[in-house]
């Protein structure tokens, strides 16, 4: 069944992302379209799993900057969820550091007004680092919804408290209904 809507779920190197799968199927029962891309590190940690996540979406799984002249193999994004967001992704996307396809691709979405959501997943002594506050609190002034962590708190609007449940407590369910708030079906 062909589906209206299409989701960029881009994932980065915390552990929730061994879930990914689970929250591919879940989109697409939702009616969602999903394409998915990964950081490298989070590509390597899913290694053995890329060709089953690939024919899952029915898209390649994308980690890397294609090459010039190469065609883009995705339709363009409905709504881009980043989720499982480390601290470096968060970071560099607030930053404008797009070392990684995964930021570069999120970076653009900005500009190009694509509803956003992200889903953080960091620890408390990273998200006592002092760039972090700074980080969120640029994102969500782009437009960016971010999202409470494991726990169900993002302390005073900006920094996570930890967040140490593994890959089934991450709240995927939230982030995709956070989606569907986004872009209801049509
Ligand atoms: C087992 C393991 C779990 C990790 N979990 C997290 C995490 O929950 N949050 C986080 O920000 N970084 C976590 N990291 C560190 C990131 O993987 C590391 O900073 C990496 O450079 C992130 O790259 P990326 O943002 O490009 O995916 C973890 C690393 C390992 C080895």
């Amino acid at each position: 069944m062909p589906s209206d809507r299409v989701l960029h779920l881009l994932g980065s190197a915390a552990e929730p992302v061994l879930g990914v799968r689970a929250a591919v199927a879940h989109a697409r029962a939702l009616g969602w379209d999903v394409c998915l891309g990964l950081t490298p590190t989070a590509a390597d940690w899913l290694r053995e799993e890329l060709d089953t996540l690939a024919e899952l979406t029915g898209y390649p799984v994308k980690s890397r900057f294609r090459r010039p002249g190469d065609p883009e193999p995705w339709p363009a994004a409905d709504a881009v969820l980043v989720a499982p967001a480390t601290f470096n992704t968060l970071n560099s996307w607030a930053l404008g550091i797009t070392d990684t396809w995964v930021v570069g691709h999120a970076a653009e979405a900005i500009g190009k007004g694509v509803p956003l959501i992200a889903l953080p997943r960091v620890n408390s002594a990273l998200a006592a680092h002092p760039q972090f506050g700074r980080s969120l609190a640029t994102l969500r002034e782009a437009g960016v919804e971010l999202l409470p962590n494991a726990d169900g708190i993002l302390a005073d609007g900006l920094a996570p408290l930890p967040s140490v449940a593994g890959p089934s407590g991450f709240p995927w369910a939230k982030a995709l209904a956070a989606v569907e708030r986004a872009v209801p079906r049509g």
